[in-house]
């Protein structure tokens, strides 16, 4: 993701979880690359914080009973015409205003004060100092370590306004008017670069007054609230019994979000899982299990020998995506006709789908690199109305609220796994016989990987099978047999991703395991590419 004209991105409205109990805090975006990044440090201090576009009416933003407003940064410049602006009642509404960077010029410009270009840029690392202590700064020591990216600076400030950090570059790093609440900075306090950046946003979330209570909790007993209350209408309504029906994969979302449903409508959720036979060794039976034990409703559609005899001969990795993504919907649909009539379908989409998909079609159409299966990735024309209950969550929040609902751990804290499961991962056709040998493989992997204390530091580790054979020797006998490629990476969001430097010895055991344990594999090899320029998955 990389800074846009805000004027470009369109970010959801909607109503939000929105409950009297939560304090929130809204966040203005206006096409920071880091706007996300702010809503998750606010939420990491248990604070509920939303992203609503830089146009959003005050009427909008007071809907949302904030208890302050944060102005993100952004590539434009305030004296641009056409540059974004926020609704004018913001200044007067008497609200608690955090302005970072561009947020903070608007701030600067709009309440009397002047911004120009910047002769003397700053990119990258700075040292501010602070001119008065308290305020945003409290408990902070005189010298703080900051993330600058700026081409522009406060020429004159505001009436009522005072600076309280410096730069040797600009004497306005930060500006306060204490008695309005508010405050600006020039740098970024959400990036880890600012050493202090958490105790800056935890300082002003607390000046505001913001009750830190955006618990896991909180969140189930809220949502459990609306979706039970949400089903029951419609039920009275319809004077049906509100069917509910989930998709399960097997991550860690759409277990989250079915177990949060059944704790509001219980039996009236019933949740499928298509075992397409690209699942991993044991997976299938561990979801029905978890689910089980919590009560939950389980059919599992043994599809595998359906999905493999479609794959037949198939090579291509679009072709399998797609037969994969087709098959799947098939056989959802013949399973939901089953069940009678269903009123809503529960779908695991989280926070940043929701941003990321206000991203516009020519863009995403120019960015697709390969056709995502999603099991949540059923027709537009799906006759059942959604029920998206972690629409307004981050993935780390996602597992916490797993956690507290009583998932396993097994399940909660799982690496993700892509909808076409390893099929995209053996490389060339697609065989009962592959399949095994890859699951054991990957089965090995993992397990070392754990045993490492790994599992958590990495995005994702899995192996590879390759359409290629070697020869070795084993005992006095040559052997030619395949070739298993192991891939782990670290990442944020798998947009971007690193190879992982996992210890040889780890490496070491990883391979003479799989080498000595998975009949037909004689050779191991590991992927050190990054992305870009490859991506994580090999098809
Ligand atoms: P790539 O291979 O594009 O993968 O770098 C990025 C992340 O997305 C996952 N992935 C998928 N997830 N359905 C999914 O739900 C898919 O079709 C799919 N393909 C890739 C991949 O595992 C990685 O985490």
């Amino acid at each position: 993701m990389s800074d846009r004209p805000a004027a470009d991105r369109t970010i959801e409205r909607g109503e939000g979880p929105g409950s009297a109990d939560v304090d929130s805090v809204v966040i203005l975006d206006f096409g920071s690359q880091y706007s996300q990044l702010i809503a998750r440090r606010v939420r990491e201090l248990s604070v509920y914080s939303e992203l609503l576009p830089f146009d959003a009416s005050w009427n909008e933003i007071a809907a949302r009973r904030p208890k302050a407003v944060i102005l993100s940064g952004g590539p434009s410049s305030v004296y641009d015409a056409g540059s974004p602006h926020p609704d004018p009642a913001l200044w007067t509404a008497g609200i608690p205003i955090l302005g970072i960077c561009y947020g903070m010029h608007l701030m600067a410009q709009a309440l009397g004060g002047e911004v120009v270009s910047f002769q003397r840029k700053e990119f990258g690392p700075a040292v501010v100092s602070l001119v008065a202590p308290g305020g945003l700064f409290d408990g902070l020591e005189a010298e703080q370590q900051v993330w600058m990216s700026h081409g522009d600076s406060i020429r004159r400030l505001p009436e009522g306004f005072e600076t309280t950090a410096r730069t040797d570059s600009t004497p306005y790093a930060a500006v306060a008017c204490a008695e309005r609440k508010m405050y600006g900075i020039q740098f970024h306090p959400e990036v880890v670069h600012t050493r202090h950046g958490r105790e800056i946003l935890r300082n002003f979330v607390d000046i505001a007054g913001a009750r830190r209570n955006w618990t896991p909790a909180n969140f189930i007993a809220s949502n459990v609230e609306q979706i039970r209350r949400r089903v029951d209408e419609h039920s009275r309504a319809t004077g049906t019994d509100g069917k509910v029906l989930c998709a399960l994969s097997g991550g860690v979302d759409s277990a989250v979000a079915a177990t949060l449903v059944h704790r509001a409508v219980g039996e009236r959720l019933t949740c499928v899982h298509v075992d397409h036979g690209m699942m991993r060794k044991n997976e299938t039976e561990l979801l029905r299990t978890a689910f089980e034990q919590l009560g939950v409703r389980v059919i599992v559609v043994d599809a595998r020998e359906r999905f493999l005899r479609k794959l037949e001969g198939v090579t291509d990795p679009e072709r399998k995506r797609h037969i994969i993504g087709n098959e799947f919907i098939r056989v959802f649909e013949e399973e939901a006709a089953r069940l009678g009539e269903i009123a809503f379908l529960t779908q695991g989409t989280l926070y940043p789908d929701v941003i990321e998909s206000a991203t516009s079609d020519k863009e995403k159409a120019a960015a697709k690199i390969k056709t995502h299966h999603n099991v949540g990735g059923l027709p537009d024309d799906i006759a059942f109305q959604l029920i998206e209950p972690l629409r307004y969550l981050f993935k780390d929040e996602v597992r916490a609220v797993g956690a507290e609902l009583g998932l396993p751990d097994s399940m909660v804290q799982r690496q993700p796994f892509p909808g076409p499961g390893l099929a995209i991962r053996i490389i060339g056709e697609v065989t009962a016989e592959r399949l095994d040998t890859l699951r054991e493989a990957d089965w090995i992997l993992i397990d070392e990987i754990k045993a490492a204390g790994l599992y958590r530091s990495v995005w994702q580790t899995f192996a590879i099978l390759t359409p290629l054979r070697s020869v070795g020797v084993m005992g006095d006998g040559r052997t030619y047999a395949n070739v298993v490629a192991i891939r782990a990476v670290t990442s944020e969001d798998g947009m971007t991703a690193d190879w992982a430097k996992l210890p040889y010895e780890v490496l070491g055991k990883i391979s003479a395991r799989i080498v000595n344990e998975v009949p037909g594999v004689n050779r191991v090899v590991y992927d050190i590419s990054s992305k870009p320029p490859a991506t994580i998955e090999w098809e």
